[in-house]
């Protein structure tokens, strides 16, 4: 399998601020690829970093062969590559249909059927919902339509930050599930998290922020095993 994204050098300031710090990172076209690391590491400059939202100061993105760096938001969504922002995000006083519309805004054609289809398939309860105003739904729902809006530009790579944010241990664990059911649907995943448990018993493979640099990589099997990795991000358990 070969890379669907490389990322080499990147180096992400906000002012004086030096956010990310030669940040080499690569995902593998199929896998689920995790970033754990503490609050305020530098977890969703990186994803802000590739979405273009916030723009890097040096360093190369690559995706699918072609670079991708200093490119605008909208043009890297047509690219293929999608940001479930960090606390959701959804429009809370439009329906849970136009904040999915909103999704596929790059989506050439009028119809929007199979797209919905695909969304309900994966979050049944999003089609039940359909009529009514995203803020009225649980958190767990509007979580579910965050990843269902991503889902409509069909992303060849979704990005994740802090899904599990804020929800129960049981939602959690149906977020995951759903996460993996995506990967098997062929989509690529970069998941940020601060929930180290799940997100390395996920991943085909994880990398550990630190302060703005990685400080740690490796199968997720391997890092839940790992003594430091342990101590610092598993409770010591
Ligand atoms: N818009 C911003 N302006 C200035 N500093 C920021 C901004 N966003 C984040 N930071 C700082 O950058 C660092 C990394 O933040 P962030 O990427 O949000 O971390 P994480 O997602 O891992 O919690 C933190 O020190 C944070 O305070
Ligand atoms: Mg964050």
């Amino acid at each position: 399998m070969s890379m669907l994204l490389e990322i080499k050098g990147l180096n992400t300031f906000y002012g004086n601020l030096h956010a990310l710090w030669d940040i080499d990172i690569s995902v593998k076209e199929g896998n689920i690829v995790t970033l754990i690391g503490s609050n305020g590491a530098g977890k969703s400059t990186l994803l802000k970093s590739i979405s273009g939202t916030v723009r890097p100061r040096s360093g190369e993105i690559i995706f699918d062969g072609r670079s991708i760096i200093g490119k605008p938001a909208s043009y890297i969504v047509k690219e293929g590559i999608t940001l479930s922002p960090e606390g959701r995000q959804i429009f809370p006083r439009m329906s849970v249909e136009e904040n999915l519309r909103m999704g596929a805004y790059t989506h050439k054609g009028k119809d929007y059927s199979s797209l919905f289809d695909r969304v309900f398939s994966l979050f049944p309860i999003l089609k039940e919902r359909f009529g009514q105003q995203a803020g009225t739904l649980s958190g767990g729902e509007q979580q579910m339509l965050a990843i269902g809006r991503a889902l409509m530009s069909s992303p060849r790579l979704l990005m994740l930050d802090e899904p599990s944010l804020g929800l129960s241990p049981l939602l959690t664990e149906t977020i995951f599930q759903l996460i993996t059911e995506i990967k098997q649907q062929g989509v690529t995943i970069l998941l940020i998290e601060q929930n180290a448990y799940m997100a390395l018993s996920v991943a085909d493979y994880s990398y550990v922020l630190e302060n703005g640099r990685i400080s740690m990589e490796g199968k997720g099997s391997d890092l839940l095993e790992d003594e430091k990795v342990i101590s610092s991000y598993l409770g010591g358990v």
